[in-house]
């Protein structure tokens, strides 16, 4: 039962985060035919690669500046029903860009049902923009030069997502230099699709304070050594790593192994309904499948707060809350 526990969550796409009925429901209002992605209430696909094809075509029938706000402010009304206090959301203004909304319409949408959840529930949000890697480098510079020049101050971090298998991480780093100036905070994805190399091209090339997944990592016993030497905060997503066949099943996930080996870890939903998961389930899959007790799950909640891209000030009400 985690159902009492104050939640926190530091991974999740806000497309990924689409519940199939809204998307069904927008999919009708633009008649859009969406029964390639979207069947019997579930989204449809069955690899990494095929995952991110349905993940582009499903954040399509999200249009305008409004269906943004509506997608932003369901999700982050379904997180605080669950008493989760922040979250940070991965965005794409490129993605805004793309479907002719341009990015500052895209953003501004989003910050409106951030700014509408919070009225309602005061549930803390922030954005975190990410460039995709199978756009290309210049495609994601363009993200972090947004990122950077926007003095939005919903936006406070800077991510790398896609395709993992693209390129390697020296091939991006210009954009994250470009956000780091900007003083956004850094997290990238990394060690999901790929193995511990990717995690140490991370380290080496971006030295950013979050790994989004870095589970295997645990491919190598120095990698892990240097995580928590570091004190680099990895974005587990548990839920998400079974659905694409990261790990076999619960039982030979690392999250515990990590922990143990003193490596600070975090857990969040990465694309909830596409990966049959919720932020609900994996503080349940912490407690039931993990075996963490209570304290333990908290600790995991007390970290993604230190590690959170907010302000000093907010951080102290976010631990305070705890
Ligand atoms: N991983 C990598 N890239 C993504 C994801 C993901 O889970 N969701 C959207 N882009
Ligand atoms: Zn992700």
């Amino acid at each position: 039962m985690t159902s009492h526990l104050r939640k926190v969550e530091l991974h999740c796409h806000l497309e990924g985060a689409a519940a199939p009925a809204l998307t069904l429901d927008q999919a009708r209002k633009y008649n859009i035919d969406i029964t390639p992605y979207l069947r019997d209430g579930a989204y449809v696909w069955h690899d990494f690669a095929s995952f991110l094809e349905c993940y582009d075509k499903v954040s399509e029938v999200y249009k305008t500046e409004g269906d943004y706000a509506l997608l932003t402010e369901t999700y982050l009304a379904e997180l605080s029903g669950i008493g989760t206090i922040y979250s940070e959301l991965i965005v794409s203004p490129d993605h805004g860009k793309r479907i002719g909304l341009g990015a500052d319409a895209y953003i501004e949408g989003v910050c409106e049902g951030i700014r509408r959840a919070k009225a309602k529930s005061g549930i803390e949000a922030r954005l975190i923009v990410t460039g995709e890697r199978h756009f290309g480098p210049e495609s994601v510079i363009g993200a972090a030069e947004y990122a950077a020049k926007a003095k939005n101050p919903l936006i406070t971090g800077f991510n790398l997502a896609g395709e993992e298998r693209m390129g390697r991480v020296a091939d991006y780093a210009r954009a994250f230099d470009i956000a780091r100036d900007a003083g956004l905070g850094l997290t990238i994805h990394a060690g999901e699709v790929c193995g511990a190399f990717s995690v140490e091209d991370a380290l080496n090339d971006v030295r950013p304070a979050r790994i989004g997944h870095g589970v295997r990592a645990i491919e190598s016993t120095d990698l892990v050594k240097r995580l928590a030497d570091l004190g680099t905060v990895l974005e587990v997503c548990p839920g998400s790593n079974i659905a694409l066949k990261v790990f076999p099943d619960f039982a030979s996930h690392p999250l515990r192994k990590l922990k143990e080996a003193g490596v600070r870890v975090t857990i969040s939903s990465d694309d909830p309904p596409f990966f049959h998961t919720s932020l609900k389930r994996e503080y349940e899959l912490a407690s039931d499948a993990f075996g963490f007790s209570d304290a333990e799950i908290d600790n995991l909640t007390r970290t993604g707060i230190e590690a959170a891209f907010v302000d000093d000030d907010t951080r102290r009400a976010l631990l305070a809350k705890l």
